[in-house]
């Protein structure tokens, strides 16, 4: 359970004396993974965690796979050099375009977001829409899922662009944003989806206008139900439940962690500490410099 290419960190990890004591690491772009935060919350209320929301360079949505790559490796770096016991990926958009290399890069367990849900959206429809953001659904991701599971499922993705900016501008009342929202469900309602798939974690965040356009018989995922559950069975096979005493979540950001505060507020019930966060510059071994800003 070591980054591979960090000796220092390999015998910080081995020397731990109660490594079921280690937070989870929870990673995302901005607020998203606070829906992830909150699931664990109520699923693994014994475990610790350290949040870090990578403001400073979000939306993910737009960025390369290069760009996402990159970020993943330096956030993870930084995550084991926590001494983090276990990373739960709280963006799909990482999930779809860099999760297996960074598994090849790391050695301890990193959970993500789209197998989990693909495995429970095939349970609850055969119709099923997704909603992401344009990297995630460019790659195919969940479609990819879905469809090695059921091969006969029907799966159709957007990519909705606006939203992240506006769940992090706090724009979740704006009659624009319902606007924006009937605009994206409009294909996947046509083709009568019996299922919508959360696709990014900022979305939940959006579910009281989502559910105001959406029949009541499309019944909807929301991915950080199933990566919290799949990240308890993890727990439990390795044997890392914390049975210690639970250490309050620590939150990090990489832009302003007073903006992060007053917007994360209305999700934790109240106004966090947030301690801004220099990631290393590392390079990712899997990725060619020249592609590396
Ligand atoms: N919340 C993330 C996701 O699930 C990232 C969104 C973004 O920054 O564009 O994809």
């Amino acid at each position: 359970m070591t980054l591979k290419l960090n000796s220092s960190s390999q015998a910080a990890f081995t020397s731990r004396r109660e490594p079921q004591r280690s937070p989870i690491g929870i990673f995302d772009s901005g607020v998203g993974g606070l829906t992830v935060l909150r699931e664990l919350y109520r699923q693994l209320p014994n475990e610790s965690v350290i949040y870090f929301a990578d403001t400073a360079r979000l939306p993910y949505g737009m960025r390369s796979a290069a760009e996402i790559l990159q970020f993943g490796f330096e956030i993870l770096s930084w995550m084991v050099q926590q001494d983090v016991k276990m990373v739960v990926m709280a963006c799909n958009t990482s999930d779809a375009l860099a999760l297996e290399t960074l598994r090849s890069e790391f050695e301890l367990p990193i959970l993500g977001l789209i197998l989990p849900s693909a495995r429970a959206a095939v349970v609850q429809g055969r119709r099923l829409g997704v909603i992401a953001t344009p990297a995630t659904a460019a790659s195919n991701a969940y479609k990819k899922a879905i469809v090695e599971i059921v091969p006969s499922a029907q799966v159709w993705q957007v990519g909705c662009p606006e939203f992240v900016p506006l769940v992090e501008q706090n724009r979740l009342q704006d009659p624009y944003t319902s606007e924006v929202a009937r605009q994206y469900l409009e294909p996947l309602l046509k083709q009568r989806i019996d299922t919508l798939i959360y696709g990014c974690t900022h979305y939940p965040h959006l579910e009281p206008i989502l559910r105001e356009i959406l029949p009541a018989t499309v019944s909807c995922v929301n991915p950080a139900v199933h990566v919290v559950a799949a990240a308890a069975r993890e727990l439990d096979l390795v044997g890392l439940n914390n049975t210690l005493g639970v250490r309050p979540t620590r939150f990090c950001v990489s832009g302003c962690p007073q903006e992060f505060a007053r917007t994360s507020r209305q999700w934790l019930g109240c106004t966090p500490i947030v301690e801004k966060i220099n990631l290393p510059t590392l390079s990712c071994r899997s990725l060619p410099l020249s592609s590396v800003e």
